[in-house]
């Protein structure tokens, strides 16, 4: 079986700086991956690397097998790979539903997601929709970024630190909204600090260390100890 999204070596720098170190990764269609790592492990810059934000080889990322590294970010969004940017970053002067609609600018086809069945997925949003993205809490602000990628329709959906400063009970929420996404057919990739939210969401883990893969299998196939060595590098 074809990934539907691989990279080969992929390499981020920022200039004379390297992030990312000969990363090889894949996600099959329908799958859930997530990618732990600590402060600084690359995990952003991977993701960033995926939506065309910092430029990679060609060859470094392949979609359906075809290279599409280093193609701009909005063409990326066009070919169906949408990021939800590590904190949020709403437009705090537009409205919840401004925002929403904002992503229909990188719509990529039809896989069911428009205003109606995203505001179905979170209610709370239809009766926020005209109120300014700054004034919600920070769990709904979070499903407001999800629902702006999500409208793109992608074929592949990024998360970076979705859980980040929320709290638990507005995690709770945000990862049960996850798995009614990926039960639609959406495949996610999440980049997540937090270990249970990371394996209870996930198929499959990589695990990122200084820029490099530590780890890298299933969810359930590993004990604590092993993912804490790989995370930590101890
Ligand atoms: N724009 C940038 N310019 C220069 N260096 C950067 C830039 N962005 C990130 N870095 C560096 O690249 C490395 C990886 O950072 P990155 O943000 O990808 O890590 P991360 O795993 O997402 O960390 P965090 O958990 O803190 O979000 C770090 O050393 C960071 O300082
Ligand atoms: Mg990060």
């Amino acid at each position: 079986m074809m990934a539907l999204l691989e990279t080969k070596n992929l390499e981020v720098f920022y200039g004379d700086f390297q992030a990312v170190f000969g990363v090889d990764f894949h996600v099959n269609e329908g799958e859930t991956v997530a990618i732990i790592g600590a402060n600084g492990a690359g995990k952003s810059s991977f993701l960033k690397a995926l939506s065309g934000l910092v430029k990679s080889r060609p060859d470094g990322i392949l979609l359906d097998g075809k290279p599409v590294g280093g193609k701009p970010a909005f063409d990326m969004v066009k070919s169906g790979i949408a990021l939800v940017p590590e904190g949020r970053r709403l437009f705090p002067s537009m409205s919840v539903g401004d925002n929403l609609r904002m992503g229909e600018n990188g719509k990529s086809g039809d896989r069911g997601w428009n205003y109606e069945t995203i505001c179905d997925l979170f209610p709370i949003l239809r009766e926020r929709a005209d109120q300014l993205a700054p004034t919600l809490s920070g769990g709904q602000q979070q499903m407001v970024a999800i629902g702006r990628a999500l409208i793109s329709n992608p074929r592949v959906l990024l998360c970076d630190e979705i859980s980040l400063g929320l709290s638990p009970a507005a995690v709770k929420d945000v990862y049960a909204a996850i798995a009614e996404i990926k039960k639609r057919g959406t495949t996610i990739v999440i980049v997540e600090q937090d270990l249970n939210a990371a394996l209870s969401a996930a198929d499959r883990i990589y695990c990122f260390l200084e820029g490099k893969v530590s780890l890298a299998g299933r969810a359930d196939e590993f004990d604590r100890s092993q993912i804490l060595a790989a995370y930590f590098g101890s």
